[in-house]
């Protein structure tokens, strides 16, 4: 009965409630992708922790909801996918976040997840950021961290 109970709460200090566990990998920001700008300036114009929540949570729904992606966003971790974009961005952007997701690479693995997939994801991210009224210039500050992670999402 101890051993089920301390067994029980190890469990639940690693994989956050209502979340799937995933396969053991290295927390790293470095898995972010992406080095952070050095100061608050670009979060500010996300309006920090809520705007960014707003956003990521717009951006999943806009994906769920987007026939031409919808397909590779079923059956998967969505409430883990919302956690660690929020961190991911967080910590790009200045926000003083930690990341604690996979890489790129092990986080869309066997995906298949193709250009155009990255362009439509893309879209619903500008559509997300501009509800939030973040301002063209920053938007354009994300999205320029965020091109050159295709390498890693798209596979060919
Ligand atoms: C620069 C572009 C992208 C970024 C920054 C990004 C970021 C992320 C992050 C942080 C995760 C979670 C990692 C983890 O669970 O540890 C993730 C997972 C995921 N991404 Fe992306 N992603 C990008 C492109 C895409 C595209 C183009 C698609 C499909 C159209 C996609 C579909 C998914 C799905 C379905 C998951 C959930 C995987 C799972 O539950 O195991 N992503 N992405």
């Amino acid at each position: 009965m101890l051993i089920a109970v301390i067994l029980l709460v190890q469990a639940s200090v690693v994989v956050p409630a209502a979340e799937q566990p995933v396969a053991p990998y290295t927390q790293s920001d470095a898995n972010a992708g992406a080095t952070p700008f050095t100061n608050d300036r670009l979060w500010r114009a996300f309006h920090g922790e809520a705007g960014v929540s707003r956003i990521v949570e717009d951006l999943v729904a806009r994906n769920q909801n987007d026939p031409r992606i919808s397909d590779i966003f079923k059956n998967q971790d969505l409430v883990r996918l919302r956690r660690v974009l929020k961190e991911q961005f967080c910590y790009i952007l200045g926000g003083g976040c930690s990341y604690t997701g996979r890489d790129m690479r092990a986080a869309h693995k066997d995906m298949g997840i193709q250009r155009a997939d990255m362009a439509a994801l893309v879209e619903n991210l500008q559509a997300a950021m501009r509800v939030e009224r973040v301002p063209f210039a920053a938007q354009n500050h994300l999205l320029a961290k965020l091109a050159p992670m295709h390498r890693e999402v798209v596979e060919r």
